[in-house]
Parts: C-alpha cells; structure tokens; sequence
C-alpha cells in the first residue's frame, strides 16, 4: 500500500500489515449482517431446519452499526482494504445504506461489495450506491422457473431477482457477479442456458462447487459438480481463454468467452482448493470473528466491545487472532478430517459466502 506524504513531508508508514502463520495478509473482511433469510435454499439454509420455530439471534445479539464501524475501522488499521457485507440476507436490514456509507467513508477500504439473492434489491439500488457501495454479487442459480423455486427453498421470484440486476446495473453497482452453486441433477442442466442469458451483458457468471460448509445441508461429494466438468461443457459450446488473475489471492479462476461476449470464473474449493492465498476473516451478526469458512470456533468480539475496549484494544485482540491463524480446511479436506468436523462447523447463513 503506498502512503502520502503528510503536510509536513513525512511519508506515513503504510498501514500496518498483519501476516498469519502461514505468512498470509488480512486483507479481506467479511461481515455478514443478518443471519435472517428470505430465502431458504436447500444447500444453505434447508426449510427442514430452518423453520417457523426457529431461533435466530435478536436484536441485542447482533452487533450493532456502530459496532460493526468499530470492527471494520480497526479492521483498515491492519491492513484490511476490502469489505463485503452478507448475510444471510443482508436487505433485510433497512438501515443498510447508513452503515454503507459509514463504511465507505473509513480510510483504506478500496472496494466494498454486497453479496445478496436480490429480493430486495431494486428498490434500494440507488440508494446503496449514493452511499458508497462500489459493486454487488448476486446469487442466482438458474433461470428456470422451477430450478429457481427449488433451488431458494420455494421462497424467490425470479421476475423480481432479474429486476435487481438490471436496478444495480443501472445504479453504476459494477461488476456484477452472478454467484451460481451447481449442484449435480438439480440445477447443472441449466447452467448452459443462464451463461446464454448473461453473455454480452458484462456480467460475470462464477460457476461454484458445491461445499460442505456447514452440517445442516447434507452435502455429498456426488453431488459435486467440478470446475473441470463444467469448463468442459462450456468450452465444448462457446470457447475459452483463460485470464489472469485480478489479485493475489482472487478465488475465482476467470475466463473469457473467445468470441468476446464478457467474462466467467469457476470456484473451485472442492477440488482445487485455494486456501494458501486466503486472506479472509469474517464475521458473523453476533461479534464472533471467524478466520475460515469451515471454521468450528471464532472468537467472541462482542463481549469486550461492549466492555469498552477502545480502538487500540480491539487491535491487539484481531492481530493476535490473525497472527495465529493457521486454517486451511480445504486442503486437508479429507473423509476423516471431514467427519471429525461434522457435527461443529459454523453454518454459511451465518458466515455470508
Ligand atoms: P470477488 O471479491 O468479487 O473476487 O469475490 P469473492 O472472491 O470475495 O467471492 P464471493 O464473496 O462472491 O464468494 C463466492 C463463493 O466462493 C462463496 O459463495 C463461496 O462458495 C466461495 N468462497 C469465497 N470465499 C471462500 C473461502 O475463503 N473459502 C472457501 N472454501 N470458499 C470461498
Ligand atoms: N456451497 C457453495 N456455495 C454456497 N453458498 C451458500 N452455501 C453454499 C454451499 N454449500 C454461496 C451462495 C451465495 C453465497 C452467499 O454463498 O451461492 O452466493
Ligand atoms: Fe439465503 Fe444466500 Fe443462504 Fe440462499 S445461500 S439461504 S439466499 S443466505
Ligand atoms: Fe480460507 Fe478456510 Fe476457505 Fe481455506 S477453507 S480458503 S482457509 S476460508
């Protein structure tokens, strides 16, 4: 990161750089607002589970805005420059566009990025993005009617969906990414079919494995469908090329149609795990810092940012956190690791994507 020089010509040392024990860089925070869906897609959050009785945390549990500033503020004090908010669903929140602008607004954050199913995009698009929002993903998983339904747990409109992308993309909210989950039998035929739709637009479709992230989702590793299948069935009909990556450390590997008709990316933490460039820390609604998205612990920041700890405090307890970290599930993603794991893991409703 390089630094100005102050009114007096000093250059400012560069915010401070914090690196894991396996010499990975915080760079990325994750903050999911809500852990409330609108949807309940099968992969994520089954209706079995997640019924009416359910328990979702409340209010006091979940941080607050000016919590989660706090967090995110210390967070660019050691080096974090980008944050994306997620869910859940995080358009559930109305107050969205407040805490936006807040956070665009932190020195540092060089890209702030919304991850939503788009429900409840289109009447706030604009509004997100007069607040400081740069971009969204949305997450949409086919474009047949009956996928769809099955595919959000019978709770989405595609009409309204495909609504909010034309309203972020009117409202400058670019790139788009249209994050799609493939799950074998139940949506990758269609997959083909939703590329059609988004070629030419400047769009870009990312094509990911199903994870077992979480317990509740019953994952199956035949249920999979990898990168290298599905580049294969969409090169056999629109040739790629492959592009380079836009940072160290992008998850996506992104491809181009050779016919010049925009982008694609394949994300492939099943089968080619991307864990020793992965400079994510995420956390959830209720102030617990996670530093793997297959993590069975975090650590609670709620309890001393309500005890007060001030700014310099609530640095000490992240960079001790990062320094520590030594995650790297997808890679020892093993049936015996996998099922050691099982029972414990934190759910992605929690977590965001
Ligand atoms: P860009 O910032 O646009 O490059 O997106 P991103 O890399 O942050 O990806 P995004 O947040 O859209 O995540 C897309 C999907 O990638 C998620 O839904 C997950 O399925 C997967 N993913 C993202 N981050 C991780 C990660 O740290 N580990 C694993 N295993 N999967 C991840
Ligand atoms: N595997 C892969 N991606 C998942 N997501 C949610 N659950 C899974 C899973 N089991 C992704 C969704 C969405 C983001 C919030 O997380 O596609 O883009
Ligand atoms: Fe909601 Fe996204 Fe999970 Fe679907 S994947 S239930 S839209 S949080
Ligand atoms: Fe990062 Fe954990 Fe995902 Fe590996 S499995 S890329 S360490 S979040």
């Amino acid at each position: 990161m390089t630094s100005d020089p102050s009114p007096e010509g000093i250059v400012e040392p560069a915010a401070r750089e914090t690196r894991d024990a396996l010499h990975r860089p915080l760079h990325d925070l994750r903050i999911s607002l809500l852990d409330r869906c609108n949807f309940r897609c099968p992969y994520c959050m089954p209706e079995t589970e997640f019924h009416d009785d359910y328990q979702f945390l409340t209010r006091s549990q979940r941080l607050t805005h000016a919590e989660i500033l706090k967090v995110a503020r210390v967070a660019t004090g050691l080096g974090v420059s980008k944050l994306r908010l997620t869910g859940g669903e995080p358009l559930l929140d109305k107050k969205m566009p407040e805490l936006v602008k807040g956070l665009a607004a932190l020195p540092g954050v060089e890209d702030l990025a919304l991850t939503t199913n788009a429900m409840l995009l289109a009447p706030v698009a604009v509004k997100l993005a007069e607040a400081g929002l740069h971009r969204v993903t949305i997450s949409l998983d086919s474009l047949d009617e009956q996928v769809f339904r099955t595919m959000s747990g019978g709770r989405g409109d595609l009409q309204t969906v495909l609504d909010g992308v034309t309203a972020a993309e009117q409202a400058g909210l670019s790139p788009i990414k249209i994050n799609v989950v493939v799950e074998r039998g139940v949506n990758d035929h269609t997959v083909l079919d939703l590329l059609d739709h988004f070629r030419g637009t400047g769009h870009i479709v990312r094509l990911i494995e199903y994870m077992d992230v979480g317990n509740r989702n019953g994952w199956r590793r035949d249920q999979v469908v990898s990168s290298k299948e599905l580049h294969a069935m969409v090169q056999q009909r629109w040739p790629l090329r492959p592009l380079d990556r836009n940072y160290a450390g992008e998850v996506a590997r992104r491809y181009q149609y050779v016919d010049g008709l925009g982008e694609i990316g394949f994300i492939s933490s099943v089968t080619e795990p991307f864990c020793g460039s992965c400079s994510r820390a995420r956390l959830s609604s209720d102030g617990i810092l996670y530093t793997c998205l297959f993590a069975t612990q975090g650590t609670d920041l709620r309890e001393p940012i309500r005890n007060g700890a001030d700014d310099d405090e609530l640095g000490d307890i992240l960079s001790r956190i990062w320094l520590q970290r030594a995650d790297r599930y997808s890679e020892l993603r093993r049936p015996d690791v996998a099922e050691h794991h099982a029972l414990s893991k934190v759910e992605m409703y929690r977590i965001g994507g």
